[in-house]
């Protein structure tokens, strides 16, 4: 998760800080908070703010700052527990292939935020490719994809999420919409020695998670055996190693404002 940390690090924190400094204690909620690194840390910053991480799994840490605490909850249900007009800030981060239907997901955080509150969503493509053609379907780079979204169609959740998540929102009734684009090298092939060290980032986290994210779905569903997934990793592996193939990951980042007045 370190790597996750510094991978999503180069993105502005401007919005929260715009958030919390336009109310009094902002109750701010971290939907999937996984480890809760986000949680924890924003509850660092801003100890004006109440600082909620939900998840289905009970992964997060005891020791928590005073004013930051985790709940489980199913965000994939179609009422969440938490009141109408409660919450201040929505945080939801990498949670792609988790939800059934954002449309509802977003029908959710529409009516937990107060007037004027704000979401902000950050997604990872969850394929690679290049702008010079050098990644392409006949590398794992490329074709690794193709098998994540015939993965997840079974499982019936949405992957693209990085794409549709703009229109959803906005579609949604949230206003002030505003996208950002991030393209994260993948590996040491970028000259530039700030993008040179993101893509070292950006491989180390694909290099830790590889195997998780994989071994379930393609043994489970595509009918691959342990062994044939070992070999598409350790080919993953040897793309993001080859400094001939300028691979990118792309990230994006939504954030929106819930009308002040509804
Ligand atoms: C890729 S991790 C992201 C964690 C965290 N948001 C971050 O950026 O570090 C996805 C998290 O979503 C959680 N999750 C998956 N489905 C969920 C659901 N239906 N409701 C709540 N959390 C869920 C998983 O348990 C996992 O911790």
């Amino acid at each position: 998760m370190s790597q996750f940390r510094h991978l999503t690090s180069p993105v502005p924190q401007d919005v929260p800080q715009q958030i919390v400094s336009g109310s009094i204690a902002p109750a701010v909620l971290d939907i999937g908070t996984g480890t809760g690194i986000w949680a924890i840390d924003f509850a660092d910053e801003h100890p004006e703010a109440e600082v909620i991480g939900t998840d289905l799994s009970p992964i997060q840490p005891q020791w928590t700052p005073p004013n930051c605490h985790f709940e489980i909850d199913d965000a994939d249900q179609s009422h969440w527990t938490f009141g109408s007009s409660t919450i201040d800030f929505v945080h939801v981060r990498s949670l792609f292939g988790c939800i059934t239907s954002w449309p509802a997901f977003y029908a959710e955080c529409y009516r937990i935020l107060k007037p004027g509150g704000w979401i902000e969503q950050a997604e990872f493509s969850p394929g690679f490719y290049s702008d010079d053609d050098t990644v392409t379907d006949a590398h794992i780079m490329g074709d690794w994809i193709k098998h994540g979204k015939k993965c997840f169609e079974i499982m019936g959740k949405e992957i693209m999420v990085f794409e549709k998540m703009k229109s959803q929102i906005e579609e949604a009734g949230f206003v002030d919409v505003e996208e950002r684009k991030y393209k994260w090298p993948i590996g040491t092939w970028p000259k530039d020695p700030r993008m040179k060290e993101i893509g070292t980032w950006t491989r180390a986290h694909l290099n830790a998670g590889l195997e998780g994210w994989t071994l379930r779905g393609l043994t489970g569903l595509m009918g691959w055996s342990r062994e044939e997934v070992l070999a598409y990793c350790a080919g993953m592996r040897a793309d993001m190693r080859n400094p001939k193939l300028h691979g990118i990951h792309e990230m994006r980042v939504v954030f929106a404002r819930k009308p002040a007045a509804d």
